[in-house]
């Protein structure tokens, strides 16, 4: 058990922000249908509420990649579960909890060019900018966050604390 988790966005600020990043991502596709591929696991809280409160068309997908042990990136992606459908000439957007490293994500979007979408783009509900070692080209960001390990909303430490409803972090 965790005990000391502090509050970084309550479950009000987060639904705020998942709220005016679905209006802006509706803007820029206009109605037309998507593919979101929601990144497993962590990512499965954000997706489910942003496209609930998106009016663009969603054909939802999973994938899931593993590059994390404990609280420490790895740097080696390993895919665990790819895609079913073809994606080839489909606006594809990609739904992820964070990028921290960056490791995740470009692997993830190199294989997927590999598909030929039409197009592809990201949203990520956090960015820690400041660990960054490679470059990914980010369209939506839900919250900029400091270099602090975060649990709940999907987060978890080991496994633990996905259900927590809030974002918090461990000091
Ligand atoms: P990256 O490949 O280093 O960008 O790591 C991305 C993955 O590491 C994310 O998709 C998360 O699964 C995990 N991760 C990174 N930072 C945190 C954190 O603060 N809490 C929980 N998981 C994290
Ligand atoms: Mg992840």
């Amino acid at each position: 058990m965790i005990d000391n988790i502090k509050v970084l966005y309550s479950e009000e600020e987060i639904q705020k922000r998942i709220a005016e990043l679905a209006e802006e991502i509706d803007k820029d596709y206009n109605g037309e249908e998507i593919v979101g591929i929601c990144v497993l696991k962590g990512a499965v809280f954000f997706t489910i509420d942003l496209i609930r409160k998106m009016k663009t068309p969603v054909d939802l997908e999973f994938m899931q990649i593993s590059s994390y042990l404990g609280t420490e990136s790895t740097g080696v992606v390993n895919l665990k579960k790819d895609l079913e459908v073809s994606i080839e000439g489909k606006d594809v957007l990609i739904i992820e909890d964070i990028v921290d490293s960056g490791n995740s994500m470009k692997f993830l979007v190199d294989y997927l060019k590999t598909k030929n979408p039409k197009s592809l783009k990201l949203a990520t509900l956090l960015d820690k900018k400041e660990k960054r070692k490679v470059e990914v080209n980010i369209d939506y960001t839900g919250f900029v966050i400091p270099n602090k390990f975060v649990v709940g909303y999907g987060f978890d430490i080991d496994e633990k604390c996905r259900d927590i409803p809030y974002l918090g972090y461990i000091e």
